[in-house]
């Protein structure tokens, strides 16, 4: 191919101090050369790979449960857990389909499993959660701990541990959420995958032993030691975390952001619940609207209760209960709550931490319009 037939990528800025050099035959020849040699001239690129400030491939996208829901259910006849290994429909953001990323680094899906079927057992370094969506009787084991799930339950499958997920023989068809960080932990080349040698754990210790042991509000277990890198509670039941909202709103304004708002921690740090992915719970009070800011990292928002809207860079999307959005990294947001007389929930999950722990968290505030955005036209 010649000069004359590509256009050469190259990315000017009229601006002090970026990038401004202007073609000529000379320097597309030099290109040229430089290519023979698997390398270029950065001044053509800088300002691609370099933006003023972050800008996100994915775009904003609600998933309504009332369009998806039928088409989970529709697996189960597909499909059987034993073939597929997990019988998932996952969340494909148009901006990371390369990814299969539902947003950012982060991967979401739905999990549909029936009465008695069980998946096989398996580990990967990718970090995962689950929401509970619908169904009674789900169970996860994680490295031989077993617990009951019910709705609005979040359970932890942190990077490297054994885990495994059912129904029981008595209970209803269970949907759920999956997350994890698959697309961060592939872009980092970092991922293993292995199946369990029995295909199925042990129960190892008594069911719920961990949130028994762990999840007492205050109260640390005597002569109880954990030394690995994820919380110990595993499960975080939908009953006191909706509680601990409540009392938290008798007692602060919450933030003008996100209402009422409380993270799920690590008990033993009272930091993230893994290293990679953090995850938390906030309520908007009943006519709440927030104020819109914007910040680094990707989260993907499931509604755990109620109705309402979010505005997304602009853009309004209209949420109810089981509903998924999700909010690319720089993107402003503000939530509202459709009801005058009931609250709404919000999980959320993220990666924060990862944010947190490279150094790379900002926020800021939108600052006109009283803090909120006017809709694009
Ligand atoms: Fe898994
Ligand atoms: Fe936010």
């Amino acid at each position: 191919m010649t000069n004359a037939s590509v256009a050469r990528e190259n990315y000017r800025e009229d601006v002090a101090g970026r990038a401004n050099v202007e073609d000529t035959p000379e320097l597309l020849a030099y290109y040229d050369e430089l290519e023979t040699l698997d390398a270029g001239a950065l001044w053509t690129v800088a300002n691609k790979i370099e933006p003023w400030q972050p800008k996100s491939a994915s775009v904003p996208v609600l998933w309504r449960y009332d369009d998806l829901r039928e088409h989970v259910l529709r697996s189960v006849d597909l499909v059987s857990p034993e073939k597929a290994g997990r019988r998932v429909i996952y969340l494909n953001n148009p901006g990371r389909r390369d990814f299969a990323a539902a947003v950012g680094w982060l991967y979401s899906g739905l999990q549909v499993m029936l009465p008695g079927e069980v998946a096989s057992a398996h580990a990967h370094s990718a970090s995962a959660l689950r929401f509970i969506m619908e169904g009674t009787g789900a169970y996860t084991i994680v490295d031989g701990h077993k617990m009951t799930l019910g709705a609005n339950d979040f359970v932890l499958t942190p990077n490297g541990t054994w885990h495994e997920h059912g129904v029981a023989g008595d209970g209803l068809p269970c949907i759920w959420q999956d997350g994890l960080d698959i697309p961060l932990v592939n872009t980092l080349e970092a991922n293993f995958y292995a199946v369990h040698a029995d295909m199925q754990q042990t129960v190892a210790y008594p069911v719920d032993d961990m949130i028994n042991t762990w999840g007492n509000s205050g109260l640390r277990p005597h002569g109880r030691e954990w030394s690995k890198p994820y919380s110990p509670l595993l499960k975080y039941e939908w009953a006191p975390t909706y509680e601990a909202l409540l009392r938290y709103a008798k007692a602060s304004d919450g933030s003008p952001f996100d209402g009422v708002m409380m993270s799920y921690v690590n008990p033993l740090t009272g930091g993230p619940v893994m290293q990679t992915i953090g995850a938390s719970m906030q309520m908007l009070r009943p006519g709440e609207h927030t104020r819109a800011h914007r910040h680094t990292g990707s989260f993907i928002y499931q509604v755990a209760k109620g109705a309402g809207h979010s505005i997304i860079d602009g853009k309004r999307f209209d949420w109810k209960a089981r509903d998924i959005f999700c909010v690319p990294a720089w993107a402003w947001h503000e939530h509202a709550n459709g009801s005058e007389s009931d609250d709404a929930c919000l999980f959320t999950f993220n990666d924060l931490p990862v944010m947190h722990a490279l150094g790379l968290y900002r926020e800021e505030a939108f600052g006109d319009n009283n803090g909120q955005q006017r809709l694009a036209a």
